[in-house]
């Protein structure tokens, strides 16, 4: 398989190359009596690795609020988005003056050996990748769920359950086609209503921290494959105004199938908190590869927007935004391709809403200003990944406070370094516009008129589709399935989970 050499250096983190997990490969945390790793962090502080890449914070202001004139009530109300109350973020980028090593223009392979697919091995390779997900779909599907020995009567609903999903899936898939051809917008939802409980796991060590929530690597003690559980506390999420947000984070990626869209296996939920399970995606957060980059080679970069576009045009076509683009939420699967994460802010919307949300660099200038939007925000937050690949840092990003942030995206002015092809900075142009009328994607072409732009022009779009083009860097996944590696150290968890008690909130989460 292709690959960046200059990419594919070891990370080191915490003066460790490579990976840090302990001995065995396909248990790469020790769980302590805690039931997760307790031991590799100090509590309370952050590994140095983290610390000089620190994530942005998602904001949100109150819920979501459909109605232009509650909406500006609300806002009237309510200027502040949440992380502006907490501490200011520090800067975590710095621009480039000279190319990262190996990003040198003259040794940058051409796009056409990044998205043409490879000569021979790449077919085989797609099918094997292909096989591996089916096997991975029935199994885990059918395993995380019971044990037959102890819960035949548990299993042989399991079995009803997932004959019912693949009936749905199927039945879906042939809907979205036809929709596709169409053009017709398709509602129906993925049942993903699991019966898991927290005993049908075994949690092992954080892979991230977010605004919201705090994911877990964990292993299911029927199967014992690897997955990600993201836990929320009700109590916070409560807090924070969430809880509409919260529920449209389940519904919605429990209605959405897509190769670079994350998976979600089911939810459930204990007296305080939610859990949501997801395929474990291995190769870390496009963020750290990002930031141990400095900045990407436009064709690399070309190849991660490709793919984003794809996943936003699938979610569009179903009037889903997802309203949280970054490489924060952008996950490396074991051969390089994306899977988008954190579903917390995308929602259903037909026609416009008004909640301020997102990640201040990225949010687009009409939800700054309080004028209703709708899938306009996401390929403005396109236009934001674009850049910040290409060059290290977020063209509004102004000493980490978010007001100045918002002054800047209202003011508009984008510097483009020299470096930036001149393709690329044509493109970032049509969708960093604050002028609705001529921001590509939101034209009467849709989607399309951004994949006809010539920065995409080598780009063929079925193959990537299908993954049949070789990804430009293969995260060293070394230690076999449950290899965390590719994530950063974070401190663990101090509250036991599953703990018994009066469960007031519940009954705002019913879907979980
Ligand atoms: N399915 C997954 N596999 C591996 N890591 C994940 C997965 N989902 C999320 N993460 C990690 O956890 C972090 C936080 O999850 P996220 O859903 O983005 O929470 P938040 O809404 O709080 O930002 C992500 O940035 C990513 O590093
Ligand atoms: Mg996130």
């Amino acid at each position: 398989m292709h690959a960046l050499g200059f990419l594919r250096r070891k990370r080191t983190r915490d003066g460790h190359p490579g990976h840090s997990t302990p001995s065995n490969p396909t248990s790469p945390v020790t769980p302590t009596a805690g039931g997760f790793d307790q031991s590799a962090v100090p509590r309370g502080s952050r590994s140095s690795a983290a610390s000089h890449s620190t994530h942005r914070s998602s904001v949100a202001i109150t819920h979501e609020n459909n109605r232009p004139a509650e909406a500006v009530a609300g806002q009237q109300q309510q200027q502040q988005p949440m992380n502006t109350l907490s501490p200011q973020q520090p800067p975590y980028a710095v621009a480039q003056n000279s190319p990262s090593p190996g990003s040198d223009p003259q040794n940058v392979p051409r796009i056409s050996n990044l998205i043409n697919p490879p000569q021979n091995g790449g077919q085989a390779g797609y099918e094997q990748h292909q096989g591996n997900q089916g096997a991975q779909y029935t199994s885990s599907n059918g395993g995380v769920t019971s044990n037959p020995a102890q819960l035949q009567q548990q299993q042989a609903q399991q079995q009803q359950q997932q004959q019912q999903q693949q009936t749905e899936q199927t039945q879906q898939e042939q809907q979205q086609q036809q929709a596709q051809q169409v053009g017709a917008v398709q509602s129906e939802v993925r049942v993903t209503k699991g019966k898991y409980s927290l005993a049908d796991f075994e949690l092992l060590r954080t892979l991230g921290t977010g605004s919201f929530g705090r994911v877990h690597l964990v292993q299911s003690r029927h199967n014992h494959r690897f997955y990600a559980i993201k836990v929320l506390k009700k109590a916070q999420v409560v807090k924070m105004k969430q809880v509409e947000h919260t529920n449209d984070e389940r519904r919605m990626l429990g209605e959405v199938k897509h190769p670079f869209l994350i998976t979600l296996w089911g939810t459930f939920q204990d007296a305080r908190n939610l859990y949501m399970v997801m395929d474990f995606v291995e190769g870390g957060e496009l963020f750290s590869l990002l930031r141990r980059s400095g900045r990407f080679p436009n064709p690399v970069a070309k190849f991660y927007a490709a793919e984003v576009t794809l996943a936003l045009e699938y979610l569009h076509s179903r009037n889903i935004i997802y309203r949280d683009l970054k490489p924060e939420n952008l996950l490396l699967d074991r051969h390089g391709h994306l899977k988008i994460t954190d579903f917390g802010f995308a929602k259903r919307v037909p026609d416009k809403t008004w909640t301020l949300c997102g990640t201040p660099d990225y949010l687009a200038p009409e939800v700054v200003s309080n004028k209703g939007y709708n899938k306009s925000v996401d390929w403005w937050s396109l236009g934001i990944l674009i850049y910040e690949m290409l060059c290290g840092y977020t063209p509004f990003w102004d000493s980490g406070s978010p007001m100045k942030i918002y002054e800047n995206i209202l003011r508009g002015r984008v510097k483009y370094p020299a470096y930036i092809n001149p393709d690329a900075q044509d493109l970032l142009e049509r969708l960093i516009t604050a002028d609705l009328t001529k921001r590509l994607g939101n034209l009467y072409g849709g989607s399309q008129d951004v994949k006809n732009h010539p920065w995409f022009a080598e780009v063929t779009w079925d193959r990537l589709a299908r993954k049949d083009i070789d990804a430009p860097y293969s995260p060293p996944v070394r230690a076999g399935a449950g290899d965390a590696s590719q994530f950063d150290r974070y401190p663990e968890e101090a509250e036991q989970y599953g703990q018994p008690g009066h469960d007031e909130l519940g009954y705002l989460f019913q879907d979980f």
